[in-house]
């Protein structure tokens, strides 16, 4: 528990430190609500603070979320709208995470209506440490079926690249925010395809180290009782280090998406680098997380009072 807030202090801390915020025309900034809500951020962080605490998952499925997010008509919290009786949202799509930790968005934002009534967007109450541009708006559209244009776990470089630059993102962006997978869990479902019938010539991926498979296969057998069951995507899911791509350069990566980063002239470079150097990939996730943070800001959204409905 401790070690957790000690983690989430770190990645808060330099991704304030270390990012020199960008200043475009857009109306982002890193103080937007220094003038019009003083206590905003204290208010986030103390809540995603406390949320972690009581479950460790939850900076985990964040990351995720702000992820999933940004790749879905860009950051404007479309992810974060419940479905209608007449529309099916993001939140419900395919690769579909409501399970997660809406609540805790939910949480700030409740507390940030008491403190500063319709100033705060829920684009920019998703977390402190990585959405360090704030003003953005909220989007007034989710649609479950957009979410099939998130790249897959089974997609190979060359597809994850072109996913990116859509978004206006480069090949290191692809490599420095796929670190985000230093925290968390995948279900078998994912990754099983590269353990069992690969392929005609191979019975597992061959990119995948051979012991690691050996205990991937014991974990996800065919058929598999247990529907939870799964793999961490690094061996120390509870610190955002530069283990990920140690990993990777083993050949121990979980998802074939993963492994592919280190199959490719054009991003192993890059995935070897951060493996020797951890302050590097620090820099280059702070660096990117804000580039992720602004893929699609909006300008004629709202405010929203709640989070999960439109005004
Ligand atoms: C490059 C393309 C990416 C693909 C194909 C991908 C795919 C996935 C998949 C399939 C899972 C596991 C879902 C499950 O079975 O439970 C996952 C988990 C996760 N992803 Fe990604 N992801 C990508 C990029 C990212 C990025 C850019 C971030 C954030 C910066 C991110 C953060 C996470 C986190 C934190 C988890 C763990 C969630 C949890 O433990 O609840 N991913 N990802
Ligand atoms: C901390 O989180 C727990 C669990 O989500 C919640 O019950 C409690 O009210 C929170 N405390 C504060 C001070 O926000
Ligand atoms: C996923 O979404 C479907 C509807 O598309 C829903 O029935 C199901 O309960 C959801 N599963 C989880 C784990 O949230
Ligand atoms: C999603 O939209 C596409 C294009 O409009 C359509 O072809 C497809 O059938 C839709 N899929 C679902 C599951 O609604
Ligand atoms: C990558 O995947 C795409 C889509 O599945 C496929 O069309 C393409 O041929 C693949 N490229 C390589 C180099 O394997
Ligand atoms: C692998 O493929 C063979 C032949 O198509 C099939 O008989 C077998 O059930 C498959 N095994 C798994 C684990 O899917």
């Amino acid at each position: 528990m401790v070690k957790m807030s000690l983690m989430i202090s770190a990645v808060a801390a330099f991704i304030l430190l270390l990012t020199m915020v960008p200043l475009s025309e857009a109306a982002l900034s890193a103080n937007y609500y220094d003038q019009m809500c003083p206590q905003a951020e204290n208010i986030i962080y103390q809540t995603v603070c406390n949320a972690s605490i009581y479950d460790p998952k939850v900076p985990a499925r964040l990351l995720r979320m702000f992820f999933h997010d940004c790749f879905i008509r860009g950051c404007d919290a479309s992810l974060l709208l419940d479905s209608t009786p007449e529309n099916k949202a993001e939140k419900d799509g395919p690769p579909n995470i409501s399970v997660r930790s809406f609540y805790v968005i939910d949480d700030a934002k409740t507390k940030l209506e008491k403190a500063c009534p319709n100033t705060v967007s829920c684009a920019d109450s998703q977390g402190p440490w990585w959405n360090v541009l704030k003003g953005r708006k909220d989007g007034r559209v989710s649609i479950a079926n957009e979410t099939r244009n998130l790249p897959s776990p089974f997609s190979n470089t060359t597809t994850l690249i072109q996913s990116f630059a859509k978004r206006g993102l480069s090949i290191k962006d692809l490599v420095a925010l796929s670190g985000g997978h230093t925290l968390g869990f995948s279900h078998c479902s994912s990754f099983s395809a590269r353990l069992h019938n690969f392929s005609a010539e191979h019975f597992s991926d061959p990119s995948i180290n051979s012991e690691f498979a050996i205990n991937l296969k014991k974990k996800c057998p065919i058929p598999n009782k247990d529907h939870n069951a799964g793999e961490f995507l690094d061996s120390t899911s509870s610190t955002f280090d530069n283990d990920y791509y140690k990993r990777i350069v083993m050949g121990k990566g979980v998802f074939g998406s993963d492994q592919a980063l280190f199959e490719d002239y054009r991003t192993r470079w890059i995935v070897d680098s951060f493996a020797k150097d951890e302050k590097l990939f620090f820099r280059e996730f702070a660096a990117s997380m804000v580039k992720l943070g602004n893929v699609g800001v909006i300008e004629d959204g709202e405010i929203r009072v709640k989070c999960s409905i439109v005004n």
